[in-house]
């Protein structure tokens, strides 16, 4: 279960309605497993006050969970983006606490649990997604104690200090224990979780796994919280970007853009943790500074629109499209302009044309919790050029340790990383691709899921055997 299902509901102009693939990167590396397992995946359909009976796409059974504008408004956009997407992401943006959208993240996380404490087998294993969701693990214990139950986060965890702003903090450390096996991006979220933990509830942590003291319902019981680092389905990826159509499209986008000596990709959700202001900001003073010549460079931005209504979220979107043309106004000419953006979602063989036309892709998050996208370049680059330039506060930083990687922040270090990667020699892109291409083929997300669902299952053994062995 997560909040979204991997398909919107969309309706159209015309009021008649269609699906469309849902933005993000939770789907893309959990769709691919679903349709394996041919499990049910429980969740929001995307449009508000419509009741949608379950349908199935190919493999997967999809149960829509409704909700009401109100739920939309203060449990989605209120208490999930305003206030935990926040302050989970280092605070980039101020969170906002309120009561009212804490009130309704509980009820709507009681509905998801309700939903799937009703449609799960006797004995079952039930998979909760990030952070809209963290109260569902505990709900669901309490609902179906016969349940093994998982949890992953897909974006950091915060460290103790900043979590410690939250109201109820406390009842989502609860909620989140109420699971078998917790999942993290990195290290350092699942360090910051354990350690949070024994600052707010009184259960130890040994090593990875946190003891649960008894209570009069249980016995004390253990949680496995541990980091398992998310990935892509490289083969399928590697497999568009062998078709000779996708890689027709990238010459043609090429040709489109004018056959720049050097073209650079940024591919985002439009928002504030993404970096894009910053990136922005880099691209203009090279411009400027006479370092960077617009009739041999041109930079896409693709930023796809997200959580639109939320405030921050459109002021982002406002700066980002002034920004992008005063760039163009003042270094364009007719015909050709040095910033390309795109604020749309693409299908997955125009996103891989993309990657095979980009030189260079730039993904400079100011915090991220692993950032797909880069492995995704990675995987499509059978011709081992292009040069990834990586944030090194986003998750991947961890494996991807052959990119160039940069402090965002550092506007004088960001342009001498985008100059560097313009210019990087051939011999030089192929040594660092070669890397980027084990690292991403080493850990795709089969062996994420084998390693990760591995630890599930070992619960569900040991809460088959008991206590006693
Ligand atoms: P997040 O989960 O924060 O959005 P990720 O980089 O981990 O960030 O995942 C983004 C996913 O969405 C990737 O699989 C990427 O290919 C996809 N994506 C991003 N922008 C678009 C777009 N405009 N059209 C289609 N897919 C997109
Ligand atoms: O983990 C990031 C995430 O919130 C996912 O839950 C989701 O796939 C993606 O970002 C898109 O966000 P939203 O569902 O709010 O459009």
């Amino acid at each position: 279960m997560s909040n979204r299902l991997p398909v919107d509901r969309v309706v159209e102009e015309d009021g008649s309605t269609s699906w469309r693939a849902s933005p993000g990167g939770l789907v893309t590396a959990v769709e691919p497993i679903v349709e394996q397992l041919g499990c049910l995946w429980v969740g929001w359909a995307g449009s508000a006050d419509e009741r949608i009976e379950p349908f199935e796409i190919g493999a997967m059974r999809l149960a829509p969970v409704e909700l009401s504008s109100e739920d939309v408004e203060r449990y989605y956009e209120g208490f999930s983006n305003g206030t935990l997407w926040p302050l989970y992401h280092d605070v980039i943006a101020q969170p906002e606490y309120h009561r009212e959208w804490w009130d309704r993240y509980q009820q709507v996380n009681r509905r998801f649990a309700e939903r799937v404490a009703e449609a799960a087998a006797e004995d079952a294993i039930v998979w909760v997604h990030d952070y809209q969701l963290q109260l569902v693990p505990a709900m669901l214990r309490e609902l179906r104690p016969d349940l093994t139950i998982a949890f992953f986060l897909h974006i950091p965890f915060p460290p103790s200090r900043l979590f410690a702003q939250l109201p109820w903090r406390k009842r989502i450390v609860e909620g989140l224990l109420g699971a078998d096996v917790v999942g993290f991006q990195q290290v350092t979220d699942a360090v910051a979780f354990r350690m949070t933990v024994e600052r707010f509830t009184r259960a130890p942590a040994l090593g990875n796994t946190v003891v649960v003291p008894s209570t009069p319902d249980e016995g004390s019981r253990t949680v496995l919280a541990q980091e398992f680092p998310i990935s892509i389905d490289a083969e399928a990826f590697a497999e568009v970007a062998r078709r000779p159509e996708v890689r027709r499209r990238a010459e043609e986008i090429r040709e489109e853009l004018g056959n720049p000596r050097t073209l650079m990709l940024g591919v985002d959700r439009l928002d504030y943790t993404k970096g894009i202001r910053h990136r922005l900001k880099a691209y203009k003073e090279l411009l400027e500074d006479g370092e960077i010549d617009p009739a041999e460079t041109v930079f896409v931005q693709v930023a796809t629109p997200s959580r639109e209504r939320v405030d921050a979220y459109r002021q982002l979107r406002d700066e980002v499209e002034v920004t992008v043309g005063r760039i163009n106004g003042d270094h364009g000419t007719i015909g050709r302009a040095p910033l390309v953006y795109l604020h749309r979602g693409y299908s997955r063989e125009e996103m891989v044309a993309l990657y095979l036309a980009a030189d260079v892709l730039l993904v400079t998050p100011l915090r991220d919790g692993m950032n797909l996208v880069a492995k995704e370049y990675a995987a499509c680059r059978l011709d081992e050029r292009g040069v990834l330039v990586l944030s090194e506060f986003a998750g991947a930083a961890d494996e991807l340790r052959d990119a160039l990687l940069v402090n965002p922040h550092d506007i004088e270090g960001l342009k001498a990383a985008i100059v560097r990667a313009a210019l990087m020699p051939l011999e030089e892109q192929r040594r660092r691709m070669r890397s980027l291409r084990r690292a991403v083929d080493d850990n795709d997300v089969a062996h994420w899921a084998a390693g990760y669902l591995g630890s599930v299952l070992a619960a569900a053994e040991a809460r088959r055997i008991g206590p006693g062995g």
